[in-house]
């Protein structure tokens, strides 16, 4: 096997598999772990889904498409961008993906050996088991700090930029998964300095670019990114949301400025020739939906909801005893950080059912299990709540990653509540 496949792991599904251990033990499971709105009871408005389905009854939605993306969608989206008054650019520079994993798959994968794309820790795993399975290394990444806001340790990236002359590219993801951060303006323009200082060219995943709240807005990489190439990615996962629609984009910025740049943005082109083309329904639903003027309103009521859900999490955990809490101010997630030293071998939740009690202590035997999974272990077999530990996010953070997709508030409170007081009662065991 290539050494790299071996970073090629996926706890937020993987957890699962415990998960349904559980349940067959006769448990109850809150699923925290996974990013699908839909699975969480998110609905699309009905107008939404008059849209799909008139595309449904029409022919054509039933052909290949270009093998770029459809150009009336690639046309909308580079009209979108250009009014943002930031970098222009055209359709042309706009390629579709079967989802924004495909898409991340493809960049890492045809990037010229030895480069390397240095990426944020903790970190969404697709994106660093696919950069590291592509070094056939272990990921190389900067710091996001848990004692300051979730924001990067700028000198962290500095000095590793400086020191590894293969990095040829930064990875910012604003919003951040797994933290639920949003840049400031002063970071991202940080981010383009030492882009430009280095020669090197900047990836944004902005995924949930249009899920920010309580007051806080998030810049695309077109308005702040100047003449340094880029490429910014999007998807209809999220933000729709119809994660099964697997469509995704890329948008790029500045290649004539850079010769490999260009390059790597033509393979990625030519990749998709060969594939034929990405799911056609999803894309040529884009203009209908986001053209919409209902489609802002749509939004931002979503915004209120999540930024609600955000608000009564930071009531609940702001105050609990042991760890870093940051509230959030954009996506769906939080990061729940241990303090140094709590955590310890041997800590426990008291758990009733013998089998269960068995099946986590087999679980969390020895020591090469890290110590935020064995909280994650003890949490999902006491309460049955099944958060991600953060140790997969390739960190050396100690914690946890929760969502914020849990429609009824009670439910909500209830999950919230019951995490606070296990990690009362975990640290204290
Ligand atoms: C930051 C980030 N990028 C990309 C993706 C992948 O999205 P898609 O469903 O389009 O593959 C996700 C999914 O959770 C994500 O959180």
């Amino acid at each position: 096997m290539r050494t790299g496949a071996d970073e090629l792991s996926y706890e937020i599904r993987g957890i699962v598999k415990k998960a349904d251990q559980l349940k067959a033990l006769g448990k109850n499971i809150t699923w925290e772990n996974i990013g699908d709105p839909v699975q969480k009871g998110a609905t699309l408005p009905s107008w939404i889904k008059n849209i799909i389905s008139d595309l449904v009854q029409q022919d054509d939605s039933y052909s290949y498409c270009h093998s770029k993306g459809e150009l009336k969608t690639r046309e909308f989206l580079a009209d979108r961008n250009n009014k943002l008054g930031g970098v222009q650019i055209d359709a042309e520079d706009i390629l579709f993906f079967n989802g924004l994993g495909d898409a991340i798959g493809k960049i890492y994968q045809y990037l010229v050996p030895p480069a390397r794309i240095i990426g944020p820790s903790p970190a969404y795993s697709t994106h660093s088991s696919s950069e590291a399975a592509h070094a056939n290394d272990h990921p190389i990444t900067y710091k996001l700090d848990p004692q300051n806001n979730w924001y990067p340790d700028m000198d962290d990236l500095y000095l590793k930029v400086k020191h590894n002359p293969n990095v040829v590219g930064i990875l910012i993801i604003n919003p951040d998964n797994p933290t639920g951060m949003v840049y400031p303006k002063s970071i991202l323009d940080r981010f383009v300095e030492i882009a430009r200082e280095f020669d090197l060219f900047l990836i944004s995943d902005e995924i949930y670019i249009n899920i920010t709240y309580n007051g806080t807005q998030a810049f695309s990489l077109p308005q702040y990114i100047g003449d340094v190439p880029g490429i910014a990615m999007k998807g209809l996962s999220k933000e729709l949301p119809w994660p099964g629609s697997r469509c995704g984009w890329t948008k790029f910025y500045n290649r004539e400025k850079d010769a490999e740049f260009d390059a790597l943005c033509t393979t990625l082109e030519n990749s998709k020739m060969i594939e034929v083309c990405s799911t056609k329904l999803p894309q040529i639903s884009i203009p209908e939906i986001m053209g919409d003027s209902r489609y802002e309103d749509y939004l931002e009521q979503n915004n209120r909801t999540i930024g609600k859900r955000s608000e009564i999490i930071s009531d609940i955990l702001g105050s609990a005893p042991g760890i870093y809490f940051n509230q959030t101010s954009g996506a769906f997630y939080n990061t729940i950080v241990f303090k140094e030293e709590v955590l310890k071998e041997g800590q426990t939740l008291a758990i009733d059912d013998p089998k269960v009690k068995i099946l986590v202590e087999e679980w969390t035997e020895g020591s090469e299990v890290p110590l935020d999974k064995r909280f994650v272990y003890y949490l999902m077999a006491a309460k049955g709540i099944c958060v991600v530990p953060i140790s997969s996010f390739c960190s050396d953070l100690r914690g946890f990653r929760v969502t914020l997709l849990e429609n009824d508030l009670d439910t909500l409170r209830k999950t919230f509540t019951t995490i606070k007081e296990s990690i009362i009662e975990y640290l204290n065991s």
